[in-house]
């Protein structure tokens, strides 16, 4: 199996499988000298961690992680920072039931990878669902637990904004309600619906889908290389590349469509510090492919958990017709514990896109306005 890399400068290479001995990344590219601990990592990971309520899977992964190489603590400030070496972090494995699994390793699950590895690979591990299990997702995690500090000021959060029929009341988004249920939800009232809702789901064996907001803030304008590695399509890149997502979009994305061309103009005036302001962000942050300075924000559908109790037609591995129900432990909506991944995938693009930035222009953020010669 090939291309397990992403980016270009800030370079994560992530390997394992969901039933394998460990899951681990090597973090390349990253500079010297950031201060970077364990905790740092572990915060971001404990947020993505399986069995953490009735909502998500019970698996009972503590995902601790080791960092293994690229750290060292620095002489002069007595700190552990990098050291512009590779990064490699580990994560043992240590709840996982292969023999849940026996039951479909001949038979292809609708809507899930079987039949696609199958039919490339002529092999696949089906414990887990192997490199295909979202498990892999915790590493993109500890990378972008890095990535986050690479970009000095900069924070990337993540928000459920609907899940199945259930949507949020944007006139109450309230950040800090994000860490109080289990469902990274900005709006309460929402997520005291979405409990009974997916109560329900989960009771009858089904599975639903969700969207997920990420937001950057504090991006440098001029992050993004035109034309062909535009930050929006790295960014629709990157959250495609999520597992059960289907859909990416961009500031105001597809409701965009709908709008006038005055309506969907994001007016600017004088702002403070020579900076401009945008009196919106339809643009969701990016204009050309590059940063404009607003908070870039993306949004992402994830397709309900397809390994359900709910018997579905299928193949065996013969061809022959079957009936296939999932049994063991899954994510009723994959969508709550894709929201820590979300996130990191955006601080992993943009901290890609801040030093491909430096490499060819230099310093980022041209403040004050209008751009100094250089
Ligand atoms: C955080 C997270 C957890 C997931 N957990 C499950 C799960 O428990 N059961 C399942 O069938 N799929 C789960 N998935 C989705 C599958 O990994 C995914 O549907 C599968 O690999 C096929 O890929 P595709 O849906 O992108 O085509 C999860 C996805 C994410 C993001």
């Amino acid at each position: 199996m090939s291309h397990n890399t992403f980016g270009h400068l800030f370079r994560v290479t992530t390997f394992g499988e969901s039933h394998g001995v460990a899951i681990g990344c090597v973090v390349d590219g990253c500079p010297p000298r950031i201060p970077l601990t364990v905790a740092d990592i572990q915060r971001e990971l404990d947020r993505r961690r399986p069995g953490q309520s009735k909502f998500v899977t019970q698996r009972r992964e503590p995902d601790e992680v080791k960092i293994v190489s690229g750290v060292f603590t620095d002489p002069q400030g007595g700190e552990q920072v990098t050291t512009g070496t590779p990064i490699g972090l580990l994560i043992e494995n240590v709840d996982a039931r292969s023999k849940d699994y026996d039951a479909i390793s001949e038979l292809y699950r609708p809507g899930h990878a079987d039949f696609t590895y199958d039919i490339k690979y002529g092999i696949r591990d089906p414990r887990g669902s192997g490199r295909a299990s979202a498990r892999e997702t915790a590493m993109r995690v500890a990378a972008g637990a890095i990535a986050r500090k690479v970009v000095p000021g900069m924070t990337v959060r993540g928000a459920l904004v609907q899940m199945g029929e259930i949507d949020i009341d944007r006139s109450r988004w309230d950040w800090d309600e994000v860490a109080r249920n289990p469902f990274f939800c900005p709006d309460a009232e929402a997520a005291k619906k979405m409990e009974n809702y997916l109560d329900g789901i989960r009771k009858s064996g089904s599975s639903v889908g969700a969207v997920i907001e990420v937001v950057a803030e504090n991006v440098p304008p001029g992050l993004g290389a035109p034309i062909y590695a535009k930050l929006d399509a790295d960014i629709a890149a990157a959250l495609m590349s999520i597992n059960a997502v289907k859909g990416v979009e961009i500031g105001t994305g597809f409701a965009s469509a709908r709008l006038s061309g005055e309506a969907n103009a994001d007016e600017m005036r004088p702002g403070n510090a020579g900076r401009p302001e945008f009196t919106s962000n339809n643009a969701g942050g990016i204009l050309g492919g590059i940063s404009t300075g607003a908070p870039v924000v993306a949004r992402f559908a994830v397709k309900p958990t397809s390994s359900i109790l709910t018997p579905r037609q299928s193949i065996n591995r013969q061809g022959a017709p079957a009936e296939v129900s999932t049994k063991g432990r899954h994510d009723p909506c994959v969508g709550i514990r894709a929201v820590p991944v979300g996130e990191a995938m955006l601080a992993c693009v943009i901290a890609d896109h801040f030093l491909r930035h430096r490499g060819q222009v230099g310093e980022t953020a041209n403040w004050p306005f209008p751009p100094q010669k250089k």
